[in-house]
């Protein structure tokens, strides 16, 4: 299949790209590079040794869509494209709500002028707000705390309509948990600018000795160590996950969890980060994060029973490919 992947050039794009050229698809990226580099195009190419036709466009731009819907025939397209942070969100709630609203408005359009009907779009375990764990597909979403979700949960709305309304339409809406890790190779990962939100770049930039302390937020949860409890998965299995998301998409509109179904609390992943690593993090308990909320862990089995789909990377591999790539990715810097 001729695939068209927007934002390929970003984190989890990356992956999925390396994922569906290992699994013999044709790719295109569509990527504005505002939050990638140019070069891990490249490195895509090195790891699987395959070409990738890359264009910088940005997919909110009606006319750069349509011309490359017009140089390529598409059987499918994978919409990661769009901007991420929680926080920023909050500061910037007009940019959130048009890049990520107008991209996928602006590509089911030339999906349906084109007729392409195989559409994947990256949701997010964020659109079940604080819903009882584990999450499971058929719950209610509820409102988020910021913005960026509020984006994630409209679109998956315009994409369930847009299914209703066409019964050729093919559209699965992956929710996804916590991705880290990086792949194996070392050559692509996770490269936040300026100082990471997350909690796994946070780790290797503290292991690394470029932030002096992990800040925990909050140890006073109802969970297992009063730490924040999350379902972390690696990005390689994410990436398979798309494949076999595509691969096995029918009519209408399916909704799929990609996590792992293991709930993780901030202390043991900074163990297991230690003991992957044999390298310390430091870390001190401050006051919780507003808009954090104590548990979030997938009910997996759809994926399984649907798309044959699970995660096979353990909380180890997460960390030895994060901690692998953060070396690898500031070695070429300097
Ligand atoms: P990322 O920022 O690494 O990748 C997004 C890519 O989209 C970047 O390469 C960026 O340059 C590109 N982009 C942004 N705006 C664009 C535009 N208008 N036109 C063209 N390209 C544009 O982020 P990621 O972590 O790889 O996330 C990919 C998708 O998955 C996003 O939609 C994100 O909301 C979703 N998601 C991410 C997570 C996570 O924790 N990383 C969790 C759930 C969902
Ligand atoms: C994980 C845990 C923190 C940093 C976010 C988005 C979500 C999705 C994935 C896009 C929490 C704790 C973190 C730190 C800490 N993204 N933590 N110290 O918040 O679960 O999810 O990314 O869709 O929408 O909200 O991920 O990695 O920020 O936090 O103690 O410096 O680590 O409190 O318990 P989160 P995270």
């Amino acid at each position: 299949m001729n695939i068209l992947v927007t934002g390929g050039a970003g984190y989890i794009g990356s992956h999925t790209v390396v994922a569906l050229l290992e699994a013999g698809q044709s790719v295109i990226i569509a990527d504005n590079l505002s939050n990638s580099k140019r070069e891990t195009v490249e490195k895509i190419m090195d790891i699987t040794n395959k070409e990738v036709t890359f264009y910088e466009i940005d997919v909110t731009d009606v006319e750069a869509v349509d011309i490359i819907f017009r140089n390529h025939k598409f059987e499918g397209v994978v919409h990661f494209a769009g901007l991420k942070a929680v926080g920023e969100s909050v500061e910037k709630p007009l940019e959130y709500y048009y890049t990520n609203i107008v991209s996928t408005i602006v590509l089911a359009k030339a999906c349906q002028k084109y007729s392409v009907n195989r559409f994947v779009f990256s949701s997010s375990a964020t659109v079940y707000g604080d819903n009882k764990v584990p999450f499971v597909e058929t719950m209610g979403l509820l409102p988020t705390t910021n913005p960026y979700g509020e984006t994630k949960a409209m679109s998956e709305r315009i994409l369930t309509d847009i299914a209703k309304a066409n019964p050729a339409l093919s559209i699965s809406i992956l929710r996804y948990f916590n991705p880290v890790g990086a792949h194996e190779s070392g050559l692509i990962g996770e490269a936040p600018t300026g100082i990471p939100n997350n909690l796994m770049p946070y780790c290797t930039q503290v292991a690394k000795g470029k932030l002096k302390k992990l800040r925990v937020f909050g140890n006073d949860y109802p969970t297992v160590d009063g730490t924040g409890v999350r379902d972390y998965i690696h990005v390689m299995d994410l990436a398979e996950g798309h494949v076999a998301a595509l691969e096995n998409l029918t009519e209408g509109v399916h909704i799929y969890n990609l996590g792992t179904g293991k709930g993780t609390s901030v202390l043991e992943l900074v163990k297991a980060f230690e003991e992957a690593n044999d390298i310390e993090v430091p870390y001190e308990i401050v006051n919780r994060r507003p808009g954090d909320i104590a548990l979030c862990y997938a009910d997996a089995s759809k994926a399984k029973k649907e798309l044959g789909w699970t995660a096979k990377r353990d909380l180890i591999a997460m960390c030895r490919d994060a901690w692998r790539f953060e070396k690898n990715y500031n070695k070429q810097l300097v």
